[in-house]
């Protein structure tokens, strides 16, 4: 299963990250994070205080940065440059204007193609919100999570109070519902399901039994 792809799209707090990871690690591929080099982008576009809204300046910035992912036993680290950017990428202040970043087509260019370029050595796990509809069109696996708002709230917050942000679970719960509205309107590769992509409703389930399901779809799909 050396250069399997396994795509896995799907809104914000529907528990792709940690059901990838798990799921890169029991078919021993490549974890994709691609939400986490949009925010890569964001957050320097940020440090240097661009203006968001300039599509030619975020897809310069977007060239000229080198974007790292990186594999370790304690989770992934996330590099720009050299910088270790794992736990500032996760603040409030870029998941707020991430959403804005990632809708300039210049920006998804570059990044999409550094996605495909990491794919070419070795089999992935790909995360995001385009990745069976855009970056990976042939991918064999292809998910698409879903889960309702309040459950998606509830699930990211458990995640910032382990990281020591202070959540309003209801602000939280509008937060998630005014990105998923961008991400899903945007004009260039809008969240969505890929016509083959298999739905999965996370809601009643552990992220071990997603990671489950996602396992059997990834062997009936290879075995066919
Ligand atoms: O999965 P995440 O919350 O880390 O993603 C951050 C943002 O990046 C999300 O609001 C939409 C955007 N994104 C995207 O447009 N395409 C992807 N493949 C991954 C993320």
């Amino acid at each position: 299963m050396s250069r399997l792809i396994v795509a896995i799209d799907g809104p914000a707090g529907a528990g792709k990250s940690t059901v990838a990871r798990r799921v890169a690690n029991r078919l021993g591929l490549l974890f994709l994070d691609t939400g986490a080099m949009y925010r890569a982008i964001t957050w320097k576009a940020m440090q240097q205080g661009l203006p968001l809204d300039d599509e030619e300046a975020m897809a310069r910035l977007a060239r000229e940065s080198r974007i790292e992912l990186i594999p370790g036993e304690n989770g992934d680290r996330v590099l720009i440059d050299g910088q270790d950017v794992t736990d500032a990428i996760r603040t409030p202040e870029v998941t707020r204007n991430v959403s804005q970043v990632s809708a300039h087509a210049g920006v998804r260019e570059v990044l999409v193609e550094r996605q495909r370029e990491l794919s070419k050595e070795e089999g992935v796990v790909a995360e995001g919100r385009d990745i069976g509809t855009v970056v990976f069109p042939q991918a064999p696996v292809k998910i698409f999570l879903v889960a309702s708002p309040m459950e998606r709230a509830r699930r990211r917050a458990k995640d910032l109070e382990a990281k020591g942000h202070p959540v309003d679970l209801d602000e939280l719960a509008a937060e998630i519902a005014r990105r998923d509205a961008y991400d899903s309107n945007r004009a260039v590769s809008p969240l969505k399901a890929a016509p083959d992509a298999v739905h999965v409703d996370t809601d009643p389930m552990t992220a071990d039994q997603v990671v489950e399901r996602i396992l059997e779809i990834a062997h009936a799909r290879t075995r066919a």
